[in-house]
């Protein structure tokens, strides 16, 4: 049998052991994943890109017809007692519209929100030292993908569908256009210009994604946010992929072919270099 996990949580205003968490079956997380959630990484203690992590959260939940049930300071009172100053581990926040009475698909504007929230340690390693793969797969999401949604159903399916074919990532084409991975925003490099799919309901408003977008400008490297077709993806010079957990991901290999000389590039060097000094002075 598996060990109880021990580690602290927090479910609607108490800490308990993560084995001592319950919630209700009629949670209309549970019964419709009718909620959102976020995902914050800490470095040794210290919350990244809190801010924009926190505004997405309030676009998320406006976007479900619900409000930010807290102001920044209460969050940050929430998720200290989650963190260890002597790693690196991320907040997993999640807010359901909360419980209803009965099944209905139907909700009533005064429910009271499940809110959970729990750390867990990164492994930021995975791409070390030849990069990763990944494949492209039809994006079979809705038309919301830029509300970070707990209704991952899709997403779990195709991310699945990459590590059946000891893949990192899967990345996602609709009418023959790069979107993002499963679970992260993609860049692509062709002769030197850094490239990404625009911001659009096509894909999540990665903070990952905005923090290298910042580098890149700061440096004054080519960059171009922009339609990407499949055709640009094969013949890409390097392709890395983001999010919060992972970082910045180089793939060396897509679709089992080579990608430019199949090592990774010298432009992710520069971009995961100024990341990782950033991380340290956010
Ligand atoms: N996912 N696109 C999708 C579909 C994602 O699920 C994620 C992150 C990203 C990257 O966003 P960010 O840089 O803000 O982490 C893009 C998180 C990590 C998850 O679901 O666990």
């Amino acid at each position: 049998m598996m060990p109880l996990d021990q580690s602290l949580v927090y479910l609607n205003g108490h800490y308990q052991p993560l084995c001592d968490a319950k919630i209700s079956v009629l949670d209309r997380g549970f019964l419709f994943g009718d909620g959102v959630y976020e995902v914050i990484p800490s470095y040794q203690g210290r919350l990244f890109s809190l801010d924009d992590h926190l505004n997405r959260l309030k676009r998320s939940l406006e976007s479900i017809r619900m409000i930010q049930p807290h102001s920044k300071q209460q969050w940050l009172e929430i998720f200290q007692p989650l963190l260890d100053p002597n790693k690196n581990q991320y907040i997993y926040l999640q807010i359901t519209r909360g419980v209803t009475p009965k099944r209905d698909h139907g909700f009533s504007n005064d429910l009271v929100p499940t809110i959970f929230a729990m750390s867990a340690e990164m492994a930021l390693t995975e791409h070390l030292p030849c990069g990763s793969k990944a494949l492209t797969i039809e994006d079979t999401r809705w038309n919301l993908c830029h509300v970070k949604a707990t209704t991952l159903l899709a997403n779990i399916l195709l991310r699945q569908e990459a590590l059946d074919q000891q893949c990192a990532e899967a990345i996602l084409i609709k009418n023959d256009l790069v979107l993002e991975g499963a679970a992260s925003n993609i860049f692509v490099v062709k002769n030197g210009v850094i490239l990404t799919p625009p911001q659009n309901s096509n894909i999540l408003p990665g903070i990952t994604r905005k923090v290298i977008i910042e580098l890149i400008q700061h440096q004054n490297i080519p960059f171009q946010e922009t339609a990407i077709t499949t055709e640009t993806l094969q013949q890409a010079d390097e392709i890395w992929l983001s999010s919060s957990t992972r970082e910045i991901i180089p793939v060396t290999e897509l679709d089992s072919l080579l990608v430019g000389t199949g090592t990774i590039g010298p432009l992710w060097h520069t971009i995961n270099s100024l990341f990782q000094e950033k991380k340290k002075h956010d």
